[in-house]
């Protein structure tokens, strides 16, 4: 038996019991031995499930238990997941989690703990659910440097912009859904504002560039604020709007991460991804452009991954690859937020409300590619990041 703790029965804590259950005999076919669930630990009433008599609440049980090598982190928030991942990999437990907000936060910190005490610190579900987009950064792209990356990464936002768009609902009706399917984070604000995909993208642009971006240097817009008005107008020019993470390096060595929503031009594979899948689009120097595509968001497609990275901390002794070193991005790292979106989109999609104010906005411009107007919104698109008088911008993404 290999034994193995849980900190967090929630949705994709409870997926991960099940995966190991109902995979038992494959994954024990895999490692020699089969993963045994010895040690829950929540608050909560756990007395329906059939792990009652497994569950703990002082976190120093698992600590002490010399058979407990490895733990899977599924708490959410911060703290106190980042605490009690420390104190586990203290205690020479690799640590395998789905958290995004701990690994934006101090991934820099635990990594480098956790090659101190040589165990892993793996993290693969937390960007793209099920999609394998971590390991292949960190392995499989090593010998290429990375141009850019950008992705549909938050499930949630875009199961909401593909019902809006083929629905026309509001986002508040199609966000009920989106939780009742246990796509959505605990607080939804998090996905629907863009910080979740935020998170992923920081992730990611940390992975490639080998600096963690702290969040407060990052900005993003989520999805609060597109309209179905906005949907048509993105139609009328044969565009899907959709919530874009972008990160990347500039010449000058300085790299950036953003989150918006964009229009994304209908040749651009990225506009066909629906529903609760994710894509993240990325750009080696040696490959050119490789695509992941699957489910973002989801018990059992996150819960497989979390269980891939438990086989993985499992089976291999060795603690993690010296390249997966992070440092903390300071200021003259990173391209300030504000610029992101003007350095790096090459055309914009600005929307008027008088076509007075968007006749005065392109008078005399030479670079206005293509104009749109239905009823009293207008619309034009120019290689220009903002034009006076436009109610909104967006950058597309081709
Ligand atoms: N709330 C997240 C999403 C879950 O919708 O993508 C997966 O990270």
């Amino acid at each position: 038996m290999l034994n193995v703790a849980l900190m967090g029965y929630g949705v994709i804590g409870s997926g991960v019991a099940k995966v190991i259950e109902e995979n038992k005999k494959l994954i024990a076919s895999r490692l020699g031995e089969e993963i045994y669930l010895k040690y829950i630990l929540e608050i909560k009433d756990m007395s329906s499930t059939p792990y009652a008599d497994r569950v703990v609440t002082d976190l120093n049980i698992i600590l002490n238990d010399p058979e407990v090598k490895v733990v899977v982190e599924v708490m959410g928030g911060i703290h106190p997941a980042s605490d009690f991942t420390r104190s586990c990999l203290e205690a020479g437990k690799s640590v395998v989690t789905a958290n995004k907000a701990v690994v934006a936060d101090c991934g820099d910190e635990l990594l480098a703990l956790a090659r101190e005490k040589g165990v892993r610190y793996l993290f693969e579900a937390s960007v793209g659910g099920g999609i394998p987009i971590i390991r292949p950064l960190i392995n499989d792209l090593a010998s290429n440097e990375i141009e850019g990356i950008c992705g549909i990464l938050n499930g949630t936002t875009n199961y909401i912009l593909t019902r809006m768009t083929n629905e026309g609902c509001t986002y508040e009706e199609v966000l009920k859904d989106a939780q009742k399917l246990g796509y959505a984070e605990a607080n939804p604000a998090a996905d629907v504002e863009g910080t979740d995909a935020l998170r992923k993208i920081a992730i990611l642009a940390a992975l490639s560039y080998g600096k963690l971006i702290p969040m407060d240097m990052l900005k993003a817009k989520g999805i609060t604020e597109v309209s179905l008005t906005d949907i048509a107008v993105a139609e009328s020019f044969g565009c899907s709007v959709k919530l874009i993470g972008r990160a990347g390096k500039l010449d000058d060595g300085r790299i950036y991460a953003t989150v918006s929503p964009e229009f994304v031009e209908d040749s651009c594979p990225m506009a066909h991804v629906n529903d609760v899948f994710n894509s993240i689009l990325v750009r080696g120097n040696m490959l050119g452009d490789a695509m992941f595509y699957g489910k973002g968001a989801g018990k059992l497609p996150t819960a497989g991954a979390v269980v891939a990275d438990v086989i993985d901390a499992l089976e291999t002794k060795y603690a993690a690859p010296a390249r997966l070193f992070w440092e903390k991005a300071d200021i003259n790292d990173v391209l300030p937020a504000d610029d992101v979106i003007g350095n790096v989109a090459k055309k914009f999609c600005h929307i008027f409300e008088d076509g007075e104010a968007l006749k005065k906005a392109v008078e005399g411009k030479i670079d206005i590619s293509f104009v749109s107007c239905s009823g009293d919104i207008h619309a034009v698109m120019c290689s220009e990041p903002v034009l006076e008088g436009s109610v909104k911008t967006y950058a597309v993404l081709s």
